[in-house]
């Protein structure tokens, strides 16, 4: 395909064609990072549900690789489709999947029968019964460094049925995420009961036989269904003493506020190896708010990689909703991967904080010739410049005076008719973009609309940005990373105009540098 049709990003990862949903089951591995994703074989809409494969040395370029998990019985009776999952390398070989010294990939995934067409109760080659539309957990093991599965068919699914005394709850009972836990050794497992906005937490010494060991939720935000947790430790201010766990969880509808659809939402707590209890500040009594990891449409089913030290903790998202997924205007793949979150815990305002960044291996496809420029005073007005391109890197910091709102302009065509704009405003004390002029954005009602994140300035004032900008996409991570906020844009081919902007007055101390960004898949 040469990764040049309209719309296709130049710097995110995106199938060559066809449909993918979750990022699931991702490792790094002897070098390699694996990301293995939610992937229809046979269209671009979502169905037959299957395990794509990606694999990267530097989180930045990506090799698409043979589908890992294929629908069973694709694609004339598919029985068993592969939802979403995770993986670890089982380096001790508990699993006992490990032969001639070779260490077992193993991935824990939902297996799902195809809605509509096979609803029937089926025994499976292990014995065991799953009614119509049961979800259960399975696992499969790849002896060649994760191109190749097995699926462990004498014994799946390894979690038959949801724990007692939620066990009515078979049909939303999905997405498992694994780990090693160090200090108890033993694995731990987190799945949904998606309607109930509960999460079940699970051990295990050989990743085949499962105890439950605590539940979670619901708390904040219990939108629609909860799905795709994700538990990790993080250290506080760098701080090993410290260590603090965050648990992420997707809710489906039930994003942030001003959107529609998906979003992702997580708390700030502790694990002691078999409950997680999030800090009390995290809770918001009434269900009224959320952390939200991210404020826009379009950052959803987050997970962290298994493999890397906490220091290096890094996650991927899939950048789209699942309120008009299927309707966004491009071809011949639907679907494309958020860039990779490097994240840690910092202490701001006193209070222990998710920090997010874009992944920092990512800098080697900047291009020379930063544009860079400072103004002691940016005096009311627009200031332009010029044609600077639809993939950057985008810096600001800027302090307020009179103004109410400072930003900048990407993405617009010569007459300004599309336009895409990111700015701060000073009273509200929020970030936002509209994407009302972003070019085609009549594919479904809800996506002509202003998201906002909350971000107070530095104790001295000032506001940092930092832009991403693809054919596709915005990215914008507010102060040192507390505020994100992501969301998908179509505008043409030629709008390739950025412009600066301060309303209402003149905003003091700005810097700008705007780096371009090279196609990765050149
Ligand atoms: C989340 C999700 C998961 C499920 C998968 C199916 O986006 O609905 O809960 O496992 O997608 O593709």
């Amino acid at each position: 395909s040469g990764y040049k049709e309209p719309y296709r990003p130049q710097f995110h990862f995106s199938p060559a064609k066809n449909w993918i949903n979750d990022p699931v089951g991702l490792l790094h591995h002897n070098g390699i990072y694996h990301l293995y994703y939610q992937y229809n074989p046979g269209g671009i809409e979502w169905g037959n549900m299957s395990w794509g494969h990606a694999t990267s040395d530097d989180l930045t370029h990506w090799d698409e690789q043979p589908i890992a998990l294929l629908a069973r019985g694709f694609p004339e009776n598919v029985t068993e489709m592969f939802f979403t999952g995770s993986a670890v390398a089982d380096v001790n070989n508990t699993s006992g999947f490990g032969v001639d010294g070779k260490i077992p990939l193993v991935a824990v995934y939902t297996s799902s029968p195809c809605l509509n067409k096979y609803q029937v109760t089926q025994t499976l080659p292990s014995g065991k019964e799953v009614k119509a539309n049961q979800q259960s957990q399975s696992v499969a093991y790849s002896l060649d460094e994760g191109m190749t599965w097995t699926t462990y068919d004498k014994g799946n699914p390894v979690i038959h049925n949801p724990p007692a005394p939620y066990q009515e709850q078979y049909e939303n009972f999905r997405d498992p995420f694994l780990f090693w836990h160090e200090r108890t050794n033993k694995w731990i497992l987190v799945t949904a009961l998606s309607e109930l906005h509960k999460l079940a937490l699970w051990t295990s010494d050989n990743l085949k036989d499962w105890k439950v060991l605590s539940e979670f939720g619901p708390f904040n935000g219990v939108g629609g269904v909860w799905e795709c947790p994700n538990l990790f430790p993080l250290d506080l201010d760098n701080d090993k003493s410290k260590t603090k766990w965050v648990m992420a969880v997707g809710l489906n509808p039930g994003g942030p506020p001003g959107t529609v659809g998906s979003g992702t939402q997580y708390f700030i707590g502790s694990f002691d190896g078999e409950k997680f209890t999030p800090d009390g500040e995290n809770v918001y009594p009434g269900n009224k708010t959320s952390n939200w990891m991210d404020w826009g449409p379009d950052y959803y089913a987050t997970t962290s990689f298994n493999g890397l030290p906490s220091t290096d903790h890094t996650v991927i998202g899939w950048m789209n909703n699942w309120q008009y997924g299927t309707k966004i205007p491009v071809y011949p793949w639907h679907g494309a991967m958020a860039a990779p979150r490097h994240l840690s815990l910092k202490t701001i305002n006193q209070k222990p904080t998710l920090i997010q960044q874009p992944n920092e291996a990512w800098k080697s496809i900047q291009r020379q010739g930063e544009h860079s420029s400072s103004w002691n005073t940016f005096d009311q007005g627009n200031k332009d410049l010029g044609s600077v391109g639809k993939t950057l890197d985008v810096e600001l910091e800027f302090s307020a005076s009179g103004a109410s709102e400072f930003g900048i302009i990407v993405q617009a065509t010569s007459d300004w008719n599309q336009q895409t704009i990111i700015g701060y405003n000073f009273e509200e004390k929020n970030i936002f973009v509209d994407r009302t002029k972003s070019g085609d954005v009549f594919f479904d009602e809800t996506f002509a609309s202003v998201y906002h994140a909350p971000l107070t300035p530095n104790s001295d004032g000032t506001v940092r940005l930092r832009i991403l900008v693809d054919w596709s996409s915005i990215e914008v991570f507010g102060g040192e990373g507390e505020a994100t906020l992501t969301a998908q844009i179509f505008p043409s081919q030629n709008a390739t105009f950025a412009r600066l902007f301060s309303h209402g007055g003149d905003t003091k101390n700005v810097q700008l540098g705007v780096r371009k960004v090279s196609s990765t898949w050149n």
